[in-house]
């Protein structure tokens, strides 16, 4: 679901008429806020409509039990800035859950393109958040065991002597746990771990020369995505979080995701 909050919301907006929800619906209106919010549900599929659920009723959900929560919110005392946002995403679920049979498997806020925190049923008291970085590094795919032959064979142009440059996406998701208060860390704590640990480590270099991890490591997106996993998660423990996955996108099509073990 695409939304955008408006302020002040003013009376009547569920009033207006409702089109476009392809780029968001209430539409924006002056400088407003654009949210997306992903709900996942789960359930059997009815064996006479092939459906599990109508989405307009997870659709009306959304829009009649969280957005009025969300509006009150956004506009409330203290400014967003003061929002709790573990509280805000456990309230949103609470808010859905009914209206959905209870098959609301989590719950996703992107807040914006980049970011994005997200609450599971199972497990009320930790959100995952997820938060996007980049850096700029060059690489070259080869095997020094293999001839020159098979190494031009597998790798192609990757494999070329001087290297070759990509502008690597990153996504870093920890589960934070929410505290008494209903807060959950600042993402600027994460940004930093993942400025010092990674950015500092990879951006502008050249990742087989420069990097002491890939010296006898080919830098494959593959290996890259579970370098950066091991690079962070030390340090991601000792903020007290739990590193989630990494996912390293090579190119705009190109993407590879490292996890240790699936969400509990
Ligand atoms: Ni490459």
């Amino acid at each position: 679901m695409r939304f955008c909050l408006s302020d002040p919301a003013g009376p009547g907006w569920e009033a207006e008429p409702k089109s476009n929800t392809f780029a968001g619906w209430p539409a924006m209106r002056g400088l407003g806020r654009y949210y997306e919010l992903l709900v996942r549900c789960r359930g059997d599929v009815d064996p006479v409509s092939g459906y599990f659920l109508n989405i307009r009723h997870i659709d009306q959900a959304v829009r009649q039990a969280a957005l009025p929560h969300l509006f009150a919110v956004v506009n409330g005392p203290g400014g967003s800035s003061a929002v709790a946002m573990g509280a805000l995403m456990r309230r949103l679920s609470e808010l859905i859950q009914p209206a959905l049979g209870g098959s609301v498997e989590s719950l996703r806020l992107a807040l914006t393109p980049f970011y994005s925190l997200e609450i599971r049923s199972r497990d009320m008291d930790q959100v995952l958040l997820r938060h996007q970085y980049e850096f700029s590094a060059s690489h070259r795919l080869h095997v020094p065991a293999w001839s020159e032959q098979k190494n031009k064979e597998v790798f192609g142009k990757c494999n070329n002597p001087a290297g070759h440059g990509h502008n690597y996406k990153l996504e870093v998701a920890v589960i934070v746990s929410i505290d008494p208060h209903g807060r959950v860390p600042d993402v600027s704590q994460l940004d930093a771990l993942v400025d010092q640990h990674v950015i500092e480590k990879l951006d502008h270099k050249h990742l087989n020369t420069d990097v002491v991890e890939f010296r006898a490591l080919n830098p494959s997106v593959e290996n890259i995505a579970r370098v950066i996993h091991d690079l962070l998660e030390g340090p991601v423990a000792g903020v007290g979080s739990k590193l989630d996955e990494i996912c390293i996108w090579e190119t705009g099509k190109t993407v590879c995701t490292f996890r240790k073990s699936y969400y509990a």
